[in-house]
């Protein structure tokens, strides 16, 4: 029988970001014409790939322990006669320690690099035909972009699509820059097919993702596009009735790209009221020694440029505690700037030493017990803010974009614009259907709401 022929189980799980997301779906894609299917269980697959994150040194390590389970998984496969599972490992810590990888973890047969996806059925194929374990190269993103296949599957009507990848900006604690490399952006017109490909197959939400998706600075008709650009004319596809993007600079925010995008928001009705723009500290030495390139006061102000054009928009952010040399006067800048930014929702997290990055030979390293107590109060803090965001939304009534079923029989869940998760009971049939809900409570991460029967169009907002 024709190797190709023969349905074969691929696993692939997924680590970090978004754009590891958006990359295992692709990696899906590209692997489909192979025969490749995916399961929702490592157990006996022929193929696992494990899509790596880099960022935090947990993050790093858990790769290794799930290579440990995935080993006895690839030896209880071989003895039950059952074929080889081959076992690559993806992502930005096979970018990052590729060579230690191949020397921790024998059982790994590939380690591939973020833009290199596009080489898997070739890398693939050459590791199940020999015995021998290889290394991928590395490709620049230009290629991997228009190497992949038009043809996406995607599950629901909310999709991932990537338009900017890669960091130049460097901040001290950060590995991006190294695993991601310089800042691309794809030009506006395959962005453009991909969302209209996405739309006829029935996906009414895109997220555009780039590490910097703001810093977008593609390639279009008439010269380079803005990512306001790319969003005005992305809005104008039948179907396509919410656009989003993430994650936001400060930095891009503030240049002339960043007036348009800010602009966008007060004109674009498919853009959705929801900003994510990490600040990462208060204090504006923590913030130089980050080299964030802004201080708590010009992220106020930003904040407050973007909130006269749209005065609902919920802000979203990164924080990090206990970077080398913060004092607790410096901890109570940060937990100042959050009480008068008002987050909506906000991702905390404690300092992480990463090698090779300035950061880690700083000196001042903050005790992990220090950086622990901070992040508690910080948390506290955020906790009590993304309640009161979502109690005042308590009595409105909100479109919402049904993705799934929800944990019970007879309920959906969905999306309100500010991205609240909101479940009700109603008919699976609207699911893909953007619907008015009245919210009727709040919990911190999730909304309770009951549809309303009204015509199209009776939703109070965005
Ligand atoms: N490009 C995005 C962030 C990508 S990483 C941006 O600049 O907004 C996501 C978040 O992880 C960062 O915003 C930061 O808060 C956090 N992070 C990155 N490196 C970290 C480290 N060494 N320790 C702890 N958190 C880190
Ligand atoms: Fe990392 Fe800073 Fe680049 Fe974000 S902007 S990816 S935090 S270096
Ligand atoms: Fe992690 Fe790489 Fe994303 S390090 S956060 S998966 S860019």
């Amino acid at each position: 029988m024709d190797e190709t022929a023969r349905t074969k189980r691929l696993y692939i799980k997924t680590y970090g970001c978004q754009m590891n997301v958006y990359d295992s779906e692709r990696m899906a894609d590209v692997l489909r014409p192979l025969g490749y299917a995916l399961a929702d269980e490592p157990e006996g697959a022929d193929l696992v790939v494990l899509n790596t994150c880099h960022i935090r040194e947990k993050a790093a390590e858990k790769v290794y322990s799930e290579l440990g389970r995935i080993r006895t998984l690839r030896d209880a496969k071989a003895e039950a006669g059952d074929g080889r599972m081959t076992v690559a490992v993806a992502g930005c810590v096979a970018q990052a320690e590729g060579a230690e990888i191949m020397h921790r973890a024998p059982v790994v047969d590939l380690v591939i690099g973020p833009q290199s996806y596009h080489q898997l059925p070739e890398l693939i194929a050459k590791v199940s035909r020999s015995k021998g374990e290889r290394l991928a190269a590395d490709f620049a993103p230009e290629e991997k972009f228009d190497a992949l296949p038009e043809a996406r599957v995607v599950d629901g009507p909310a999709a991932f699509l990537t338009v900017q990848e890669g960091c130049d900006k460097f901040c001290t604690f950060c590995v991006v820059p190294y695993t991601r490399g310089a800042e691309y952006s794809r030009p506006a017109a395959a962005i453009v097919a991909e969302a209209e490909r996405l739309a006829d197959q029935g996906v009414r939400e895109v997220t555009l993702l780039g590490q910097n998706v703001n810093a977008y600075d593609g390639e279009g008709e008439g010269g380079r596009w803005t990512l306001a650009r790319l969003i005005r004319r992305l809005a104008e596809i039948p179907g396509l009735d919410r656009i989003r993007y993430t994650t936001s600079h400060p930095r891009d925010m503030a240049g002339p790209g960043g007036e348009d995008l800010i602009a966008a928001h007060a004109e674009v009705e498919a853009l959705m009221p929801y900003l994510h723009l990490p600040v990462q500290a208060g204090s504006d030495k923590v913030l130089r020694a980050m080299n964030r390139a802004h201080t708590a006061e010009s992220y106020l102000r930003l904040v407050e440029k973007v909130r006269a054009a749209r005065p609902d928009i919920a802000l979203s952010g990164d924080l990090i505690v206990g970077f080398p040399g913060e004092t607790d006067k410096d901890f109570e800048a940060t937990l100042a700037l959050v009480r008068e930014a008002r987050y909506a929702a906000c991702f905390s997290f404690k300092y992480s030493r990463r090698p090779g990055t300035p950061a880690a030979a700083m000196p001042g390293q903050v005790a992990e017990e220090v950086k622990a107590e901070r992040l508690a109060r910080l948390q506290a803090l955020l906790d009590e803010q993304q309640h009161a965001f979502n109690a005042a939304v308590v009595g409105r009534t909100l479109p919402v974009l049904f993705e799934r079923d929800g944990r019970y029989e007879g309920q959906i869940i969905g999306r309100s614009p500010y991205l609240q998760a909101v479940w009700a009971e109603g008919p699976a049939a609207l699911k893909g259907q953007i619907v008015p809900v009245r919210i009727e409570s709040s919990a911190r991460n999730s909304l309770a709401g009951t549809l309303v029967e009204a015509p199209a169009g009776a939703c109070e907002a965005a």
